[in-house]
């Protein structure tokens, strides 16, 4: 993005170059002011006649004056650019003045469903990671279907999304102090990081300045990472949203937290392949205690198992866990398939501080994929 934004600046420049008084040096990339030389034979060494120094000057004066007019049109049409298009930064002290307490009624309302439902944390992490990886951060994962229009939210990967009643009171709570000033993709990054501080993980400093979305369809969904993914999809799932194996690595730590459903492992622990039943990756002991609690028959529709035994608590017993062969998913279990990424699950497994802090780094990265151009009144509906 920023490269891009890079180019077109370069391109422009070079434009300006080209019709005004400066000269575009390729090797600082940079616009030089230039002085006119009197018109001669050496400036002029292509034409055939001479011009007079009055039809000079007169050339001269129109050149400024065109150089002038495509100056102030470029400039209006960057104006005009960063106020329609996405691109905007996200800033720590964004609500200071407009709405001083809003961290707070968020932190309070995650807190208090917290308090109630102890899935809450769990739900709310997911939820952002699902909201950010399709469009961006931009709470296009709150929106609601409408008639045959299918949201996000009912995307396949997204039914078991749930505790979206947090973010409703929350952004209730806001319009109440500060209306229409919060959004609705800041409320889900804010109740993202409390819900991992209240689960006795770290905290951070959330950059906040997102827009919420317009556009929500559940067929973009399917551009989620799956729970089957090998460790070159999941790379370039990743790439492709600026994130790196370092984040991947990082952020699948999450998985620390929360619930799965049969449905999202079961092809580890049945009919694997032609070869083996049980997925060869999967400890025995861990396919023999999943395949009790989810029967090939007569499965309750809940059916499932916690992340981790600690599955309330923001800890690396994740890394611990895929170390001994015990990743619940096949994305888990792969980030021991190659060497960095290897490396980086054997360091967050030894230390805690070392896999919180680089949590918090990819938090933040992911977290600032923008997207959005609205402060919607309701997050599940659009202005
Ligand atoms: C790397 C790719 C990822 C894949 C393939 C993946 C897949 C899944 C799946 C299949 C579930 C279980 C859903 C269910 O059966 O109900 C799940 C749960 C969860 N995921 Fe991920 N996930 C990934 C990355 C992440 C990231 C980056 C985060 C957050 C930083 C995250 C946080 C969670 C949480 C907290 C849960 C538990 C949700 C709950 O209890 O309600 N996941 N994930």
């Amino acid at each position: 993005m920023w490269n891009r934004l890079l180019q077109n600046h370069y391109f422009i420049m070079k434009i300006l170059a080209k019709y005004t008084h400066f000269r575009w040096l390729p090797s600082c990339r940079c616009l030089q002011f230039q002085l006119n030389l009197p018109p001669s034979d050496y400036l002029y060494g292509q034409s055939k006649g001479k011009i007079t120094l009055e039809a000079w000057q007169n050339l001269e004066k129109l050149r400024s004056a065109l150089g002038m007019a495509i100056g102030v049109a470029l400039f209006s049409l960057i104006l005009v650019i960063s106020f329609v298009s996405p691109i905007y930064s996200l800033s720590s002290n964004y609500y200071d003045k407009t709405c001083p307490d809003a961290e707070l009624i968020i932190a309070n309302a995650v807190k208090n469903a917290a308090v109630k439902d102890k899935t809450v944390p769990a739900a709310l992490l997911r939820m952002h990671f699902h909201d950010c990886f399709i469009r961006g951060c931009d709470a296009s994962v709150l929106l609601n279907s409408k008639g045959s229009d299918k949201a996000e939210k009912d995307g396949p990967p997204n039914v078991s999304l749930h505790a979206f009643y947090v973010i409703d009171n929350a952004k209730k709570d806001l319009e109440a102090f500060c209306p229409g000033v919060v959004s609705c993709a800041d409320i889900l990054a804010l109740a993202a990081r409390d819900s991992v501080a209240l689960s006795g993980g770290p905290t951070w400093d959330v950059p906040k300045g997102r827009k919420d979305g317009r556009t929500s369809k559940a067929s973009e969904t399917a551009q989620l990472p799956a729970p089957v993914f090998n460790i070159s999809q999941l790379e370039q799932s990743f790439s492709q949203r600026g994130l790196s194996m370092e984040d991947l690595v990082a952020l699948s730590g999450g998985h620390t937290l929360g619930f799965s459903h049969c449905s999202s492992f079961e092809g580890r622990i049945r009919n694997f392949n032609a070869v083996h039943d049980v997925d060869p990756s999967m400890h025995p002991s861990l396919a023999a205690s999943l395949r009790g609690v989810c029967p090939s028959k007569n499965r309750a529709k809940n059916a499932g198992t916690a992340m981790d035994p600690s599955s309330t608590t923001f800890d690396n017993t994740y890394y611990k866990l895929i170390l001994q062969g015990k990743g619940l998913f096949s994305s888990d279990q792969a980030l021991l398939a190659a060497t960095n990424t290897k490396g980086l699950v054997e360091k967050f497994a030894g230390s805690h501080e070392e896999f919180a802090d680089a949590f918090v780094k990819s938090m933040i990265k992911m977290s600032s994929i923008t997207g959005g151009e609205e402060v919607r009144k309701d997050c599940r509906v659009v202005n």
